[in-house]
């Protein structure tokens, strides 16, 4: 079956999957740009899916990186489990909001990245707030929140919690893109 119509096919069992084919190769380079590839860092992946994002990011880590993925839904956890065997990357069948329970106490507070795709218009105010402060919890200071939305919906909550924000748009995705990029320090309230 191709990637598309697993990811379709996926899509129709769950609403959470938000969206009916994965992000072009075009946006993820886009939103990749953002990250340091000549460095050794650990990100964590929200909502990796089939794993668009993931292949590219795990073909242009160096070996010393460390790629940990939260990925809500079953069926796309059990296809990256099958289709990703690198022990840099670690996969978990968890919510986004959950994700310290799945790290070891020193990545608490040292991720270098955090990436998301999941559908934060989907969640009441509070479980968004939720969900970012969790994010402002792993990340280290002066790490990366990177997202990926349909929508700028997230601005406002976002600057309740780290207090700026850039934002970027790629239209030429199904659906197009808003890509927010967010530094865990609150000293650039920056609004774009
Ligand atoms: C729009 S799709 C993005 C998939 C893939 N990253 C891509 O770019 O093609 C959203 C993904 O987030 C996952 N998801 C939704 N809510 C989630 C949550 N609360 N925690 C973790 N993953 C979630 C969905 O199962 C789906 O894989």
């Amino acid at each position: 079956m191709s990637n598309k119509l697993q990811f379709f096919k996926t899509f129709v069992k769950d609403k959470d999957v938000a969206s009916v084919i994965p992000t072009s190769l075009r946006c993820v380079k886009k939103v990749c740009t953002n990250i340091d590839f000549s460095r050794d860092f650990t990100l964590v992946e929200y909502g990796p899916g089939n794993g668009v994002f993931t292949k590219y990011i795990v073909s242009n880590m160096s070996e010393g990186s460390r790629l940990i993925l939260v990925e809500a839904n079953e069926d796309f956890a059990a296809g990256l489990r099958e289709s990703i065997s690198d022990p840099r990357v670690t996969i978990h069948n968890i919510l986004a909001g959950d994700v310290e329970s799945v790290l070891d106490k020193e990545d608490v507070g040292n991720i270098d990245y955090v990436l998301s795709g999941i559908p934060f218009s989907f969640l009441k105010k509070d479980r968004k707030i939720a969900v970012l402060n969790a994010t402002k919890s792993i990340l280290k200071p002066d790490g990366l929140f990177l997202a990926y939305q349909t929508s700028g919906h997230l601005k406002k909550p976002v600057m309740e919690v780290f207090g700026n924000y850039e934002t970027d748009f790629e239209p030429l995705n199904i659906p197009p893109y808003f890509i927010y990029k967010v530094y865990n320090h609150s000293n650039t309230a920056e609004a774009s």
